[in-house]
């Protein structure tokens, strides 16, 4: 496994990590007879597994089911790997207008993440779903920055979509790092995030790798509106002559291979899935012809792109 520093912050992580909503809810494309999720033994024994093989960052949320009580299960007392969750609700909270009500909506969304991790300081809290607006509301920087001189949480992240939130993110000065979407079909953040994140020195993990199972063999289960995305699948599978097996190794191969990217996130139920991401990362980023012969894939239509619009859970 390689490692990389993540921006500004002392963690360095793995290449690849691991995402849980998968373990803590039914959630993707699936099948339509198969998107339960592991009950929690499996889970457990899939993310000590993960770090067995040297994985040592996973993403989790207070919103994703289980999967906090899972990863804190399975990894809170474990030294050495690095758990990211995330703080939500608290744009939409009653007490929006009390500063000392607000802090005290993010101190309880942080008191209840270390008690389900078994960890007494969050190496990342991220704003989940971080819009523009988050980045101006001086309550909610400021209890952030509170935690944070608190030694409750280690490093401020933020979880994204779009370029205007991420760059908002960036420009605030006040996070360590940001989650965004990524893949060979969603190409829209490269040139207009990634060297802003580079300059500032921001920490960067790519999720949605995989396009929440689309650039898998899966993408025959997607809906029939969302048909021009199983075709530009198809097409992108074409013009890198591979087969649907191989697929998601060269989805996760492409962001790997994208400048300014410090871990491809990537959600796994199974152990095949996990050795999977494991054998993809192994295989280093793609070569430089494949990395060009792709360059023109992205799509730029949001419904397609963002998996909040397809209507699955
Ligand atoms: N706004 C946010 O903060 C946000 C949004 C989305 C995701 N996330 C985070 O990112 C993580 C990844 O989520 P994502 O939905 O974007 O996932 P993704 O990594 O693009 O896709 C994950 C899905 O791909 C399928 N898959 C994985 N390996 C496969 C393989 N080798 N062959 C075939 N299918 C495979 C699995 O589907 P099955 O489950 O059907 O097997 C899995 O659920 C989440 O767990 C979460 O931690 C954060």
């Amino acid at each position: 496994m390689q490692y990389r520093t993540l921006g500004s912050t002392n963690l360095s992580v793995s290449v690849l990590s691991i995402g849980t909503v998968e373990l803590g809810m039914d959630y993707g494309i699936g099948s339509p007879d198969n998107v339960e999720h592991p009950d929690e033994k499996e889970s457990i024994d899939l993310l000590r597994s993960a770090i067995s093989s040297g994985v040592n960052l996973f993403d989790t949320a207070p919103s994703y089911g289980d999967s906090e009580i899972i990863v804190g299960k399975a990894l809170g007392e474990q030294g050495g790997c690095y758990i990211a969750t995330k703080v939500s609700g608290v744009r939409s909270s009653q007490s929006i207008s009390h500063q000392n009500n607000y802090h005290w909506d993010i101190a309880n969304s942080i008191e209840l993440s270390l008690q389900n991790l078994h960890r007494e300081y969050l190496d990342i809290l991220q704003i989940h779903n971080a819009d523009v607006n988050d980045f101006t509301n001086s309550k909610l920087i400021s209890g952030l920055e509170q935690a944070k001189e608190q030694r409750l949480i280690n490093c401020i992240g933020a979880t994204v979509y779009g370029s205007d939130n991420a760059l908002a993110a960036i420009c605030s000065g006040i996070v360590d790092v940001i989650q965004i979407p990524l893949s060979v079909l969603d190409q829209r953040l490269v040139s207009t995030v990634l060297p802003e994140a580079i300059s500032a020195n921001v920490g960067v993990i790519a999720r949605s790798v995989l396009l929440k199972g689309a650039l898998t063999s899966k993408a025959k289960y997607l809906p029939y509106e969302l048909h021009p995305l199983r075709e530009a699948v198809n097409h992108c599978r074409s013009k890198l002559g591979v087969s649907w097996d191989q697929l998601p190794e060269y989805a996760i191969r492409y962001c790997l291979g994208v400048v300014g990217v410090h871990s491809i996130l990537v959600g796994v139920r199974s152990h095949d899935e996990l050795n999977y991401a494991l054998d993809a990362v192994k295989l280093g980023p793609l070569t430089e012809t494949d990395m060009n012969l792709v360059s023109d894939l992205g799509l730029m239509e949001e419904n397609l792109l963002n998996p909040f619009y397809w209507n699955i859970p």
